[in-house]
Parts: structure tokens; C-alpha cells; sequence
């Protein structure tokens, strides 16, 4: 029998609460089993909703232990009650208050959502629908309450208790209990609600706002952990100034709290002056942490900061809108890393990771709009598409207005809908006003799903002297949507000659450099050209779509050369690539791709030359193939990931062959002295000299094993350790008994760093060999894994199922028949986290047949089970439709 998921929420049904909550006072009672939840709720009839509607509160497993209005216990003839609903037939018609008591078991509460507990620290997670868990309530975003928290735990157990606002009051009790009461000012939706109780350590600093607000900064860790939190500080002084300066937001409370947890659904969460963090996203010291860490970590603390304004002060009207907070605020978030690195570096990595996780999410069965009319599970939702596409639609609107006007729209923004939960009509109303623009069929961006293809073909007329670039454009159908319309496509664009100089000719219709493609097709026309250019389209990566150009190799291999823009420089080089790939992928090898092969190697190699010393970092990425998702999605159909892998593994090797001898000049660039730091350019000598390191491995050059093992041995940072462990592992290469010894060492060496662990169980389960799922079922008996813990099962299996594409997509289905397993197993505890490793599949249709039918049969099965979560049948059913 097969599970049928829970019933479809849909935009267009969006009514007003028929009340709303104003004051909410909660007295919590922390206990490991019992913990006593009292809330007071000052209510009202909403003035939009039905005058007399019953008043149905949400719940999800809760079990009532009082009820009273106006301070008047209720009869109970006067309501219904139910693990997830509470309804009042005849509310009031005036103001009134309603008590209600609850008591939940948060060490039984495996969803990590709600209230639970981590390590023995009591925390919660309310976004999306988790206060529900806590307490009956309207657990909506539309409904703003201002909240005060009394916390009272025994202080042995919990000396630390946190909540939402300022610290107002604290004191002993009887029986070594204690308590804190939090104040938070400011009107929130109850999904930013927080708490948390435990034995913490921290570290502090104190921050002046530009406005003379002092701020008491605080990060609170595992006790003893304090030394690896001042990087994750430092950045949220970094970001609070940045925000100060970029966009004129202040802080608004005396403190500002993030509270790391070893047990964590998602990345982090922005709750009100309280922010609560996966461990992962705040812990670093250099032997444990990477270049990489230390980057997602700047910027994950920037993000959660700037959801102070673009989340909090202006909330989401609905989960509709979910896009409104998270697409603008990584927006804001890869701004700041911009800033604060190499913008190029940055927008690079953006782009890689927007192509990896959410083309391949748009071109699969849940593809969704930005903002989505319909959905099931909202915790389904928080998607690359939401996220990603939601900040490339800032990026593009940013692009279309100007700098000026753009700004103008944010402090429009800010001004009008301060305090208020909105919508994304909303949010655009203030950049058509403030820019004068009408924004209509831009809006298109947010509800049409697909990734449309941009065709650009040129045609020189040497008689006319004129160079004309013809667009037409295309977004396949998605679910849901079989035809789609033109959207409004900003096209940054430029001409460069065959010598590498820039041409400034000006074409009607382009202005600052940007072409608007609003129709189907169109067309630009360039005067005076007095020889075919060579074009530089969608610079800087300002759409995303994806680009067919009709140029030839040479042509790229100009751009790789000579354009003015960092990123089509490396974009040109990675379009060669990718064609050689397909061509490989396809048995179409030749001897025009070996000649191609060799010319891509010597631009690669010029470019070196020329500028590798001076951008490291970048240099790294250039050297860096487009990865085997990318080639799966340019093929499209009828996929064979074994022959991807070949093909990608022959040009790699090819190339680094090639490119040998600068390749060991590469890994003498030296890394600035002194010790250890994770600043962007240092990590962009070491990224640098690690990619060569790979490359020579992978080349088998005389003397690399030796290297290797001493940099591993002698490493006295986490990016470099783990850069020599990474080749050992991936690299045939390498012997055996070798590869063996490292990672036994690294085992041994770091037995007591979860975090570590984590990479050693990613490293492995990412083998592209056969014995590879072998070697995973055995790691799912090792003392460290727990299927209770997300970050070991993301490591061990979704590490396995999202970045291991041979051997997933094994050809007999143990790699299917294995997910579907664990999937299954895990969805007992954790939904959220069982769900998420089931997007996985969403490749499936686009396999050979063979494949894809052992990845159907394996999605029946799991869809079949009787008793799935709402999550996971939700994904499942998607993917089978
Ligand atoms: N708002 C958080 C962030 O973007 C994500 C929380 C999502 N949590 C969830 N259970 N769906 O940083
Ligand atoms: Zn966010």
C-alpha cells in the first residue's frame, strides 16, 4: 500500500488568520523527559479574518495538561483536542488570553525539530513548522508576536539559558534549579522562536553599531571548544560593519548569540538574537578545518547575520514566499564573501554550485518554481532553487536597474514593509518605484520553472562591415508547466579581437555592456567592425541560463586568453572541456579531440605562464575540469556515468601530462610565512599547489608518491593534510599499502574530532571503485557513525549518493537498492534528513535504461512502504511522476 502524502497547500488559497496573536509569555521548564511548557497567549480577532471562526491552534505530537481563558479553566466541552490540533468553537469576540500547558520529551525528539536535545544541550529548531511542537499555536509567519521566555532548567545540567531577545532577569531556585528571563522587543513569527539550556563555553566580544548601540557578541560552544570559534566571531563583526556599510542596516538588540550544536538538520538558523548553528559551521582550528571550512563558515555566519533584516524585521507572509528572505539574503551573503575575497573567485564557485545542485534540480522531476504555488511538505522547499536561482533573480535585478536604483529599491524595501510579513509582488513594487521600471515581465522569473537555453549564433557581413548576434530562447517544460513564455534575459556582453584586444564597438540595444533579450528571439547589430570578433557573452555569469554559442574552439581559446572578463575566461576554457567530454563520453573520441586536447593544454599552459603567481586562486579553477554532473546534463539523455568517468579521467590525465613541468613549478609557489591563516590568499597558494599536486599524482610524475606522503606527514594544516589524503584516495596511482597508511593515520590521529571523521567518511565513500559500497557497510559499523547524527549520515551516505556518480548509478542498482535502504531506515527518526538523501534519484530519468529501471524499481519500493514520513513520500511520489 502506498503511503499518500499529506494534503497540497496552495498559493492561491492564502486567506488571513482569523486571529492573530499579539503578547506571547512561555514559562518552560527544561527536563531530559518532562519538560513543562506553559504559554501565554494574548489574542485577538483579526480585523481581515471571519468575525466568530472557531480558533484552530496547530500542533504535531503534543499532549495538552491545561487549558484556560482569561485565566478560567476551560470545560472541555468548549474545545477539541488532538496531537496537532487544538479548536476553540466559540473564541471571544474581544480580546482575550489563552494558557496552555503542554509537556514534551525532548531527548525522544529524533526530527531535531521543536525542542530537543544535542550532546546533552537542550535547543530547538522552529523553521518551518516546529513551535508547533512545543506549544498549540497560530504557527504561521503572518502572525507576529512580541515574546518573553522564562528558562528554568537545574543549574548543574544547563548553567547556560539562552532565548530570543535580552536577557532580563535570572536567579536560583529550590533543588538547584534556576532560571532567565528573555525579552525580545521586536514582533516575530513564531518559526524564529529559540531556546537554549545546556553546559556551553564561550567566547565574546563587544560591538558599537554606527548608531551608538553597544552589543555584547557571543558564540557558544562545546565546553572547551572556545579557541575554534573566534574565526566564526571575527566574521560576524565583519559582517555586522558590512552590513552597516553596504546596506545601512544596524543591530537592534544589546546582545546577538549563536550556539553551536552537534546535532543539526540544515546548516543554521536565524532565530531572533539567537542564532543556532550546526557545529560544522562554527568550529575551526587550522589542524581541523580547511581553506573551505573557513570560507563556508564566513559566509554561513554572514547569511544567518544579514536574515537580522532580510528574514526577521521583514518576515515571509507565507512558505510560499520563502524566497523573499533566503534568495535575497544569499545574495547578500555571496556579496559579502565578494567583498571580503576575490569576486571573480567567488562568483565562479557560486556558478559551479548553482550548476551542480540546482540545473541538475531544474532538469529533474522536482523541479519547481522559485517560488512554488503548491506544495505538501514545506521543509521540501528549502531547495537550491529557492536559494540559488532565488539570489541569480536579485543578481539579474541588481544587473537591469543599476546600481543606483537597486539600492534605492533595498532602502525602499526597508522602509515600507519594516515589521511586516510580505510577499514577493510586494518586494518588487518597491524596485518598480524606485527605478521607474515596470517589473512585470521580469516577475516571470519567479514562478516559471526550467533552466532556459540562451542560442546565440553571429554573422559577420565584411561588405557591410557589420557583426550581428542572434539570441533565441528556450525553457524546457517542467512539471507542471508543459509550455513556457519568454523571459526578460540581461545578456552582459562584449566583443574582443583575435589579437585579444577589447573592441568598443556599440551596438543599438546595448547599454553598459548588457543586452536585454525580452522575446523569443532578437537580434543585436554591431557597425564598423572591420573583421569577425570574437564574442564574450553572458559575462560574469548574469543569467542563469545556459548558453550554446556558436564558437569554435580557437575562439574560446582567444577568450581564455585574452577577454577582460575573469569569469568567461574561465568559462571559455571549461566550454572546451565540456565539449571534448561529451564527445569522449559518447565513443565520438578522435583525432580532432586529441588535437583540441593538446591546444587546450598549451592555452592552459600560457595562462600559467602569464598569470598563475598573480591569482592563485583563480589559476586553481582554471586547472579544474567541469565535473561529471555537468557533462551527464549536457548529454541529457540515455546517460552512462561509467563512461563520463573515463572520459573525464583520460582528459585530465592528458592534460596534466601536458602541463608537467609548470606543474611542478606550481607547487613551489610559496605560501605567505608565518603561520597558518585561512585568508583568501594564502588559501589561493594552497589551493593552487594542491590541484598541481593532484595533477602530477594523477600523471603518475617520477617522485609525486614521495611527495605526497611528506606532505601528508609534515602538513601542519587541515587544507593541505587533507589535500594529500584526498589524491591518496582518488588516485590509482597510488599503492595501496600507502593509500592505507594515511588513512589509518587520519583515522587515529583525529579519533576525537566528529567533524574530522566526517571528511574521512566523505573521502571514502566518494571512491569512484567497485568495492566502494563494500567499504561504506562496513563504515556504517564503525564506533563513530551514527545514523542519529545528520552530519555522519550526510558524510557517509549522502556523500556516497550526491557525489559518487559511478558508483550510485552502479549498473547492477546496489547503489539504488542501497539508498532506498538507508532512506527507509532513516526515515523512522529523522523525515527531514531521510527526504533530503532521496533527491538523490532526481537524475534517474535521464540514465541508460538499464539504470534507470533498477532506480525505478528501487523508488517503488520505497514508495510502497506503508507508514512513510510526509517528507519522504512527498519527494518519492515527485520523483516516480
Ligand atoms: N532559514 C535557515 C537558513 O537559511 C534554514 C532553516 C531551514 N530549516 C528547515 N528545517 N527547513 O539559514
Ligand atoms: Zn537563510
Amino acid at each position: 500500500m502506498r503511503t499518500e502524502s499529506p494534503r497540497a497547500i496552495r498559493l492561491e488559497e492564502y486567506r488571513p488568520s482569523d486571529y492573530l496573536i499579539d503578547r506571547v509569555d512561555l514559562d518552560i521548564s527544561l527536563d531530559a523527559h518532562a519538560t513543562k511548557v506553559r504559554a501565554m497567549l494574548a489574542i485577538r480577532p483579526n480585523p481581515e479574518g471571519t468575525p466568530g471562526a472557531p480558533l484552530t491552534l496547530d500542533g504535531d505530537e503534543l499532549a495538552l495538561e491545561a487549558l484556560a481563558l482569561n485565566g478560567e479553566t476551560l470545560a472541555e466541552t468548549a474545545y477539541t483536542c488532538q496531537p496537532d490540533r487544538l479548536t476553540i468553537a466559540n473564541p471571544p469576540r474581544d480580546a482575550f488570553s489563552l494558557t496552555i500547558e503542554t509537556v514534551i520529551d525532548p531527548t525522544a525528539n529524533t526530527k531535531l525539530m521543536g525542542l530537543y536535545r544535542s550532546n546533552g544541550v537542550y535547543c530547538t529548531q522552529c523553521e518551518a513548522e516546529g513551535f508547533r511542537r512545543i506549544t498549540y499555536f497560530l504557527d504561521r509567519p503572518d502572525v507576529m508576536a512580541v515574546y518573553t521566555t522564562r528558562i528554568e532548567a537545574a543549574r548543574e545540567e544547563a548553567p547556560i539559558l539562552l532565548g530570543n531577545g535580552n536577557p532580563v532577569a535570572a536567579g536560583d531556585l529550590p533543588g538547584g534549579r534556576h532560571f532567565a528571563v528573555w525579552d525580545d522587543p521586536h514582533p516575530k513569527p513564531s518559526y524564529l522562536f529559540a531556546l537554549v539550556g545546556g553546559d556551553l563555553g564561550s567566547v565574546t566580544r563587544d560591538f558599537v553599531t554606527k548608531g551608538g548601540r553597544a552589543v555584547r557578541l557571543a558564540i557558544y560552544v562545546e565546553s572547551g571548544k572556545q579557541e575554534r570559534a573566534h574565526y566564526a566571531l571575527d566574521a560576524l563583526e565583519r559582517s555586522m560593519r558590512w552590513d552597516e556599510d553596504v546596506f545601512g542596516r544596524e543591530y537592534d538588540l544589546d546582545v546577538f548569540n549563536i550556539v553551536a550544536v552537534s546535532d543539526f538538520n540544515m546548516g543554521a538558523m536565524e532565530n531572533k538574537g539567537l542564532n543556532i548553528f550546526n557545529d560544522k559551521y562554527v568550529l575551526a582550528s587550522p589542524e581541523t578545518a580547511t581553506d573551505a571550512d573557513y570560507a563556508h563558515i564566513e559566509a554561513i555566519i554572514a547569511h544567518e547575520y544579514f536574515h537580522n533584516w532580510t528574514g526577521n524585521r521583514i518576515t515571509c507572509r507565507d512558505w510560499f514566499q520563502l524566497c523573499l528572505k533566503e534568495g535575497l539574503t544569499v545574495f547578500r551573503d555571496q556579496e559579502f564573501s565578494s567583498d571580503e575575497r576575490s569576486r571573480a573567485v567567488e562568483r565562479i564557485n557560486a556558478v559551479r554550485t548553482l550548476r551542480a545542485r540546482q540545473f541538475t534540480e531544474d532538469a529533474g522531476p522536482l523541479a519547481h518554481p522559485v517560488r512554488p504555488r503548491e506544495y505538501r511538505e514545506i521543509n521540501n522547499f528549502y531547495t537550491a532553487t529557492v536559494y540559488e536561482k532565488g539570489a541569480e533573480i536579485i543578481r539579474m535585478l541588481k544587473i537591469l536597474l543599476g546600481d543606483d536604483a537597486f539600492a534605492c529599491g533595498m532602502d525602499l524595501y526597508f522602509a515600507r514593509h519594516d515589521n511586516e510579513a510580505t510577499t514577493v509582488e510586494a518586494f518588487l513594487a518597491c524596485f518598480a518605484r524606485a527605478s521607474g521600471q515596470d517589473l512585470t515581465h521580469f516577475a516571470l522569473w519567479y514562478e516559471q520553472a526550467g533552466t532556459p537555453r540562451v542560442v546565440v549564433s553571429s554573422h559577420y557581413d565584411s561588405d557591410k562591415r557589420q557583426y550581428r548576434l542572434d539570441f533565441a530562447q528556450s525553457t524546457p517544460s517542467t512539471p507542471g508547466q508543459p509550455t513556457k513564455d519568454p523571459l526578460v534575459i540581461p545578456i552582459a556582453l562584449g566583443l574582443v579581437d583575435h589579437d585579444g584586444g577589447a573592441l568598443d564597438h556599440r551596438a543599438e540595444g546595448l547599454s553598459d555592456g548588457v543586452f536585454v533579450l525580452r522575446h523569443s528571439s532578437d537580434s543585436l547589430i554591431f557597425r564598423d567592425v572591420d573583421a569577425r570578433p570574437v564574442p564574450s557573452v553572458l559575462r560574469g555569469f548574469s543569467a542563469p541560463v545556459r548558453l550554446s554559442l556558436d564558437l569554435d574552439d580557437t575562439g574560446l581559446l582567444t577568450l581564455v586568453r585574452h577577454d577582460s572578463d575573469a569569469f568567461n575566461r574561465w568559462q571559455a576554457g571549461q566550454n572546451v572541456a565540456t565539449r571534448l567530454l561529451t564527445r569522449a563520453a559518447r565513443d565520438e573520441g578522435d583525432a580532432a579531440g586529441e588535437t583540441a586536447t593538446q591546444a587546450l593544454a598549451e592555452a592552459l599552459g600560457s595562462f600559467l605562464d602569464a598569470q598563475a603567481a598573480q591569482d592563485p586562486a583563480f589559476a586553481a579553477l582554471m586547472l579544474t575540469l567541469p565535473p561529471e554532473s555537468e557533462i551527464a546534463q549536457e548529454i541529457g539523455k540515455d546517460v552512462d556515468p561509467d563512461a563520463i568517468h573515463r572520459a573525464r579521467e583520460a582528459l585530465r590525465d592528458t592534460i596534466a601530462r601536458a602541463l608537467a613541468p609548470r606543474l611542478e613549478a606550481l607547487r613551489a609557489i610559496p605560501v605567505a610565512a608565518g603561520p597558518y591563516s585561512p585568508d583568501a590568499a594564502s588559501a589561493g597558494v594552497r589551493a593552487l599547489r594542491n590541484i598541481a599536486l593532484d595533477l602530477l599524482v594523477k600523471a603518475d610524475a617520477a617522485g609525486i608518491i614521495e611527495a605526497l606522503a611528506a606532505q601528508y606527514d609534515n602538513a601542519d594544516n587541515m587544507t593541505d593534510r587533507l589535500a594529500a589524503l584526498t589524491s591518496a584516495v582518488h588516485s590509482p596511482t597510488v599503492p595501496d599499502a600507502l593509500r592505507q597508511r594515511l588513512l589509518t593515520d587520519f583515522r587515529n590521529r583525529f579519533d576525537d574530532e566528529p567533524l574530522v571523521i566526517d571528511k574521512w567518511f566523505a573521502l571514502q565513500s566518494g571512491r569512484a571503485e567497485p568495492d566502494t559500497l563494500a567499504a561504506i557497510a562496513e563504515l556504517m559499523q564503525d564506533t563513530a557513525f551514527s545514523i542519529n547524527n545528520p552530519n555522519r549520515v550526510r558524510a557517509l551516505i549522502g556523500a556516497f549518493a550526491m557525489n559518487n556518480p559511478t558508483q550510485f548509478h552502479r549498473a547492477d542498482g546496489a547503489g539504488y537498492d542501497f539508498l532506498a535502504d538507508q532512506v527507509i531506515a532513516l526515515d523512522a527518526r529523522n523525515p527531514q534528513v531521510a527526504a533530503r538523501l532521496l533527491t538523490a534519484f532526481n537524475s534517474w530519468r535521464m540514465m541508460e535504461p538499464g539504470r534507470r529501471a533498477k532506480a525505478q524499481a528501487a523508488l517503488e519500493r520505497v514508495a510502497s512502504r506503508d507508514g512513510l514520513s510526509g517528507d519522504v513520500a512527498d519527494i518519492v511520489q515527485r520523483t516516480l511522476d
